[in-house]
């Protein structure tokens, strides 16, 4: 038989308690320190990654993360960055190619602008050969001329035929000088600069651009240019690219347009019109046209580089995106468009004075 007193068993189960007691807390300071372990070897360089990771999104390619250990986040790790460089490898290519397609979208609207300006030079030109074959006429008769009075009326023909050439030279100089600050590559200084007289130069090279590339081109072009429009401080060159393309688009859209209503046989006239005006300190300019609007749909998204509507060789897509960065920009303004699909576009321009 064996004799347990009570006082034997309530001591029995104090040592087996602090026993429980201290094997818990063995185990929860073993739990701690795994819990710093796990945190150590994989929390850590996972945050770390993840904020690489939200640096990379934000464009910034030059970051790594250190390899750590030789386990699975470690390879992860590795693998990181590898994706990284070549990332940055494919956004220097996209880079580079975007340059080649602004330069190419550049030459291609000079293309067009040089057939216009060689069409408008050959006009001068004309004025140029006309007048001096004549003078040289006039000079023959001149020297076989014995009286006094019919000598001082050829010479009086000569004055006049040399001041229309030296005008027609001029105007013929003029053109080029245009076409050398369109081509040039672009100082970014702003000048004092007549909107109505750039509207004037550049609708009238937008036309003949047209004309040279397609002679069934057609469109009524009214100009509603305020004459007391005050000057802007500005880059004429850029907003001469600016004019340009909306002429374009718009000469482009009334065309297609003109050609859908001549298959379906309703009568249609081609029209823009370009209005400025003066608003408080900014000044507006308006070019509508009553082409085949812009749908909805994808009213949003005709600023965004490379989106064109045009099938492949008729335009690059860059023409708004370009005007929108040098508005808003370049030049502190806005651009905004508003269409009724078949019906008609319409791109206002804001300028700062
Ligand atoms: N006046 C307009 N009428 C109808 N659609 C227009 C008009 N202007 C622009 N768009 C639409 O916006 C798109 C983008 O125009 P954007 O000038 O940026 O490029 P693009 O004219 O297609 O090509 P690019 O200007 O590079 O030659 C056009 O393809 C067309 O769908
Ligand atoms: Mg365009």
């Amino acid at each position: 038989m064996i004799g347990v007193t009570t006082d034997e068993i309530v001591q029995n189960m104090k040592d087996i308690r602090m026993a429980a007691l201290f094997i818990s807390m063995i185990v929860f300071a073993f739990g701690i320190l795994i819990g710093f372990w796990l945190a150590l070897t994989i929390s850590r360089p996972v945050l770390a990654l993840r904020d690489a990771a939200i640096k990379v999104g934000a464009g910034d390619f030059s970051l790594r993360v250190l390899p750590g250990n030789n386990d699975e986040i470690g390879e992860l790790s590795l693998a990181f960055n590898k994706m990284v460089a070549d990332l940055a490898i494919a956004e220097e290519k996209i880079r580079t190619a975007q340059h080649q397609l602004v330069q190419q979208e550049k030459m291609a609207s000079l293309g067009q602008l040089t057939a216009g300006i060689a069409h408008e030079i050959q006009n001068p030109l004309n004025f140029v050969n006309n007048f001096s074959e004549l003078s040289v006429e006039l000079l023959n008769e001149l020297k076989a001329e014995t009286s006094k009075e019919a000598s001082d009326a050829i010479m009086k023909d000569l004055q006049l035929n040399l001041d229309k050439i030296k005008h027609h030279g001029k105007r013929a100089d003029n053109i080029v000088k245009g076409m050398l600050m369109h081509s040039g590559s672009g100082g970014n200084e702003k000048k004092e600069v007549n909107l109505n007289q750039l509207i004037d130069e550049f609708l009238t090279l937008a036309y003949l651009g047209m004309r040279a590339t397609d002679s069934s081109f057609v469109c009524t072009i009214e100009k509603k240019l305020d004459p007391q429009l005050p000057a802007i401080m500005a880059m004429s060159q850029e907003l001469s690219r600016v004019l340009l393309n909306l002429f374009q688009n718009s000469f482009y859209a009334t065309h297609e347009q003109f050609l859908q209503m001549k298959g379906s046989g309703k009568p249609y006239i081609p029209s823009l019109i370009v209005s400025t005006f003066k608003k408080e300190n900014s000044v507006l300019l308006s070019v509508y046209d009553n082409g085949g609007g812009v749908p909805d749909a994808i009213k949003d998204k005709i600023f965004n580089p490379f989106f064109t509507t045009k099938p492949t060789g008729k335009g690059t897509g860059l023409g708004l995106s370009m005007s929108y960065d040098i508005i808003v920009k370049g030049h502190g303004g806005k651009i905004k468009v508003d269409s009724q699909l078949g019906k008609y576009t319409e791109f206002t321009i804001e300028l700062p004075i």
